[in-house]
C-alpha cells in the first residue's frame, strides 16, 4: 500500500537485459542490497541501464548486494527526507530536510551517498506530510519498530512517492537535521524506547552543509592519500565533521570518496549558505571537490 515507482526484480542476466529492451529510458537500476551509496543508477540510455545491469549481474560489483537488480519506472521530481523517531506505534517526525543526491551542480552526473543537505525546508505540503506519516504509521506498527525510521521520497507533478527507507539518519541529512535539534537527543531515544511521550523542540535557524569529497567519487577511491591542508582559519559561522580522513599527528591524509562536510547554522538558509561558500576554499587536497548549488533552487524559489 506504499506509493513506489513501478518496478522489476530480476536475479538472471539474459531475463534482466531482454527487460531492459522493452523499456523506455530514464530507468533506475538499483541493487538489491547495501552499496555504499553506490548501488543506483539512473540510467538515460538503455546502454548505460544494460551497462549497470552487467556490472552488477554478471561482474558483481557490489557483490551480495547486486545478486538481485531491481529496474524501477524514472520518477522526476523533488526529493525530500522524512526522518522520524518511533516508539513501535508513534512517529514523531524530525525536521524536513533535502539531499543532492547527484553528484554535480544543476542535478546532473552520478547518484552518490549525498553532497549536501539544507533543513528545514517546505518541499511537502501539509497535506503531503500528513500522508506520508500515514504509511510511516502503517509500516511501523506492522513491525511494531522502535528508532528512527527515514523515508526517501520523491515529490513529482502528480504525487509524493516513497524511494526508500532506511533505519538510520540519513548522511548528510543527520549533520543538519541534528544540528537544530534544541532537545536532547538521547532522552528522546529513551522515550521511544520506554514508550513515554514523544516531544522535540527546534532551535529557530537554518542550517546547511557541503560535502566536499574527490573529483573521483563515486567512481573510485584513490590508490594511495593525499595531503589535506588548511589554508586559513575558519571563521566560526563554519564547522567541519569529517567522513574519510585519515589523522597522523598533526597531518590529515585521505583517499578520496566523500572526505569531509562543512555545516553552518544561521538565521535564514542564505546566510548559512554564504558563511559554507565563503570559507571552503579554505580546505584544500589534490582533486577536491563540491557542489556549488547547494540550497540554490530552495533559495530562488523565495
Ligand atoms: N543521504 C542519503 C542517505 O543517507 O541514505
Amino acid at each position: 500500500e506504499i506509493p513506489t515507482a513501478g518496478y522489476a526484480s530480476f536475479d538472471k542476466l539474459h531475463v534482466a537485459l531482454e527487460y531492459v529492451k522493452s523499456v523506455k529510458p530514464p530507468m533506475v537500476i538499483k541493487a538489491n542490497g547495501l552499496a555504499e551509496g553506490k548501488g543506483v543508477v539512473v540510467a538515460q540510455t538503455q546502454v548505460d541501464a544494460e551497462r549497470a545491469v552487467r556490472k552488477m549481474l554478471e561482474n558483481r560489483a557490489f557483490g551480495e548486494a547486486g545478486t538481485i537488480v531491481v529496474i524501477e519506472e524514472y520518477l522526476q521530481g523533488e526529493e525530500a527526507s522524512f526522518i522520524a523517531m518511533v516508539d513501535g506505534t508513534n512517529i514523531l517526525p524530525l525536521a524536513s530536510s533535502q539531499d543532492h543526491k547527484t553528484r554535480d551542480d544543476g542535478d546532473k552526473g552520478p547518484n552518490t551517498g549525498g553532497m549536501g543537505a539544507i533543513c528545514p525546508v517546505n518541499i511537502l505540503t501539509t497535506d503531503e506530510l500528513l500522508e506520508v506519516k500515514n504509511h510511516m504509521d502503517k509500516v511501523v506498527k506492522k513491525l511494531n519498530y522502535k528508532g528512527v525510521l527515514y523515508a526517501g521520497l520523491m515529490k513529482t507533478k502528480d504525487k509524493v512517492y516513497f524511494l526508500e527507507f532506511n533505519c538510520r539518519f540519513g548522511d548528510p541529512e543527520a549533520q543538519v537535521i541534528l544540528n537544530l535539534l534544541d532537545s536532547n537527543l538521547l532522552d528522546i531515544m529513551n522515550d521511544c524506547i520506554e514508550g513515554n511521550d514523544l516531544t522535540v523542540k527546534w532551535k529557530n535557524s537554518y542550517a546547511a552543509t557541503v560535502v566536499l569529497s574527490h573529483v573521483d567519487y563515486p567512481i573510485k577511491k584513490l590508490k594511495e592519500v593525499v595531503n589535506i591542508s588548511y589554508t586559513n582559519d575558519f571563521d566560526n559561522s563554519v564547522k567541519i565533521y569529517n567522513s574519510n580522513v585519515i589523522e597522523a599527528g598533526q597531518y590529515q591524509y585521505t583517499n578520496g570518496g566523500r572526505v569531509l562536510s562543512m555545516v553552518s547554522i544561521d538565521k535564514t538558509l542564505q546566510i548559512a549558505l554564504e558563511n559554507i561558500y565563503n570559507n571552503i576554499h579554505k580546505i584544500q587536497y589534490k582533486g577536491v571537490y563540491y557542489r556549488r548549488d547547494i540550497g540554490c533552487n530552495n533559495i530562488l524559489e523565495k
